[in-house]
């Protein structure tokens, strides 16, 4: 019997090794051979440990699964794929959403060259070792795929100013030091499916003339760093990688650098400066990395989301890409839906589903089963939604129409319990304690923020404190260097825009003053 139990660090977090040793012992009671193969995650992470069994008829989903539950499974028939959830692919969450660049992940065994390969991988790099880099460029560039990073620039656009740059070296940069509060869609996705970002990445290679690339990712993502080592010299040792990819007689390869975790570094020219070995200081811009990144050459620096739309769109073609999606935001988002959620995990969709659909019809609402009270969406610089504005479709222009950011599609959901002068407070907490300290507004003001959110919230001088905030948020938005000190205004005005009350409420310690 075929079992699949992930190793994906979530999965992990909740005892999938457990898991697997108790499918071992029981299977060996039971004289039956168990094969388990170890994939990534389908994304579904309520259900960790999930457990799928090979039947004839598909694979059959399993989970929560704990230790302890294994013996009784198997007097149910889970290894001949009886009772469970039924068939994977038919679970709701997993069948309403459109797979570009998830498709693998989760059904793969993530360093298998051979499952990859059964599943489209390689195809795209395929078509570009057959193409001129300008028309490369103008395949993505026609996708309308857009920096999946948060500040959604042109892909296109992006490549072909490191083309048209001049210079004998160039580079290509991977940016996962994914830091935003409930995000893990490039940790999955290095988990799940590694061969996939060093695809999306020597095409960019050959797309722009870079030879080497690096993966810049945080210390905190261990397990994601071992797989994609080991990808990478799969891959190296199959010719994909090296002095002739694909046999093409063009060379790319490419390294992983790991950060310590600060979270100004997955600011593009902050992590430049980590990966040339200094401080994580932001530059100020311009130049632009396209034309003056790493070591002061052209360098086209994408988040992993970015890379690895590209093997698809260069696969499947740029219109087949394109004719998904809602207005400006074409393809696919893969959305993380984490916090206070009943159904927490990974779903990507065209661009225009709604922010309510998202967060009641996948995600089921809050895990406490309490009523929403706030959605922040785009990480910790992202604006904080109430229900009324649940309407919104997801899309760039339409968020930033609602005062707020898509970021790199986190979503944290909160309940009625939360306090929102609290979390004004925890912005620019945040903002103070990650800030790189190059300019001022953001390295003073984010402090005296934090004091006047405390003044407001110990009730003194209210209406004169929300004003100095709203003034400070000001200077931070329009003074600020990058989009650390500069965004940090979303969650304290938006907190305070649609959360008025929190702001003007007795606390429980003054009440008992
Ligand atoms: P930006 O708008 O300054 O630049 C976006 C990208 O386009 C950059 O790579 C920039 O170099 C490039 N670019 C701009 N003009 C160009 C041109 N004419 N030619 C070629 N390239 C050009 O935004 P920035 O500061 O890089 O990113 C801000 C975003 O980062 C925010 O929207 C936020 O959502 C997101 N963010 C993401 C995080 C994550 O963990 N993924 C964490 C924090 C923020
Ligand atoms: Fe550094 Fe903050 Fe200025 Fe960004 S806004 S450059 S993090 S001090």
């Amino acid at each position: 019997v075929t079992f699949y139990v992930p190793q994906d660090a979530a999965a992990l977090a909740v005892g999938a090794d457990e898991v697997v040793e108790a499918i071992r012992l029981e299977a060996g009671k039971r004289g039956l051979a168990a094969r388990i193969i170890r994939n990534g995650s389908r994304g579904m992470f309520w259900l960790e440990p999930l457990v799928e069994v090979v039947t004839p008829a598909g694979r059959v989903a399993y989970g929560p699964v704990a230790p302890e539950d294994v013996p009784a499974l198997f007097d149910a028939g889970m290894a001949e794929g009886l009772g469970g959830l039924g068939p994977t692919e038919e679970l709701p969450f997993l069948k309403r959403q459109t797979r570009f660049t998830f498709a693998r992940c989760g059904v793969i065994a993530p360093l298998s060259l051979a499952d990859y390969a059964a599943m489209d991988g390689w195809k795209g790099l395929a078509k570009a070792v057959a193409m001129e880099p300008a028309a490369i460029v103008a395949e993505v560039t026609t996708s309308g795929l857009r920096g999946r990073g948060g500040a959604g620039f042109p892909t296109g656009i992006k490549w072909k100013t490191v083309l048209d740059a001049p210079g004998s070296r160039k580079y290509i940069v991977a940016n996962a030091d994914e830091g935003d509060s409930g995000t893990f869609a490039d940790r999955m996705l290095m988990e799940g499916d590694p061969f996939h970002l060093i695809e999306g990445m020597a095409i960019a290679g050959l797309a722009v003339g870079a030879e080497h690339g690096y993966i810049y990712t945080r210390s905190e993502y261990p397990h994601a760093i071992a797989i994609m080592e080991a990808a990478i010299g799969l891959a190296r040792d199959a010719g994909y990688l090296g002095p002739s990819v694909m046999g093409s007689g063009r060379a790319f390869d490419m390294e992983i650098r790991t950060g310590a975790g600060a979270y100004v570094c997955g600011e593009e020219t902050a992590l430049l400066e980590s990966i040339e070995g200094k401080r994580g200081q932001v530059r100020a811009k311009p130049p632009l990395p396209a034309h003056e990144g790493l070591f002061s050459c052209p360098t086209v620096i994408n988040n992993i989301l970015s890379l690895t739309a590209v093997p698809f769109i260069l696969d499947k073609g740029a219109e087949t890409y394109a004719n998904v999606g809602f207005g400006r935001s074409r393809g696919t988002m893969p959305i993380q839906l984490a916090g206070n959620i009943a159904r927490g995990g990974l779903y990507e969709i065209g661009f225009g589903i709604t922010l309510g659909e998202l967060v009641n019809e996948v995600g089921g609402g809050t895990a406490t089963g309490r009523p929403v009270k706030a959605v922040q969406v785009g990480g910790p610089l992202g604006a904080y939604f109430p229900p009324a504005l649940f309407d919104t479709p997801f899309d760039y222009e339409a968020f930033t129409k609602a005062g707020g950011l898509i970021g790199h599609g986190g979503i944290v959901v909160f309940d009625e319990s939360a306090d929102m002068a609290k979390q004004a407070r925890f912005a620019m907490e945040f903002c103070a304690i990650e800030s790189c300290g190059k300019c001022t507004p953001c390295r003073i003001g984010s402090t005296r923020g934090v004091e006047t959110i405390d003044k407001i919230i110990a009730g003194r001088e209210v209406a004169a404190n929300i004003a100095l905030i709203e003034d400070l948020c000001e200077t931070m938005k329009f003074g600020s260097l990058c989009a650390l000190g500069g965004f940090t205004p979303y969650p304290v005005l938006s907190a305070l825009h649609h959360f008025p009350d929190d702001f003007a409420r007795p606390r429980p310690a003054q009440a008992a003053e």
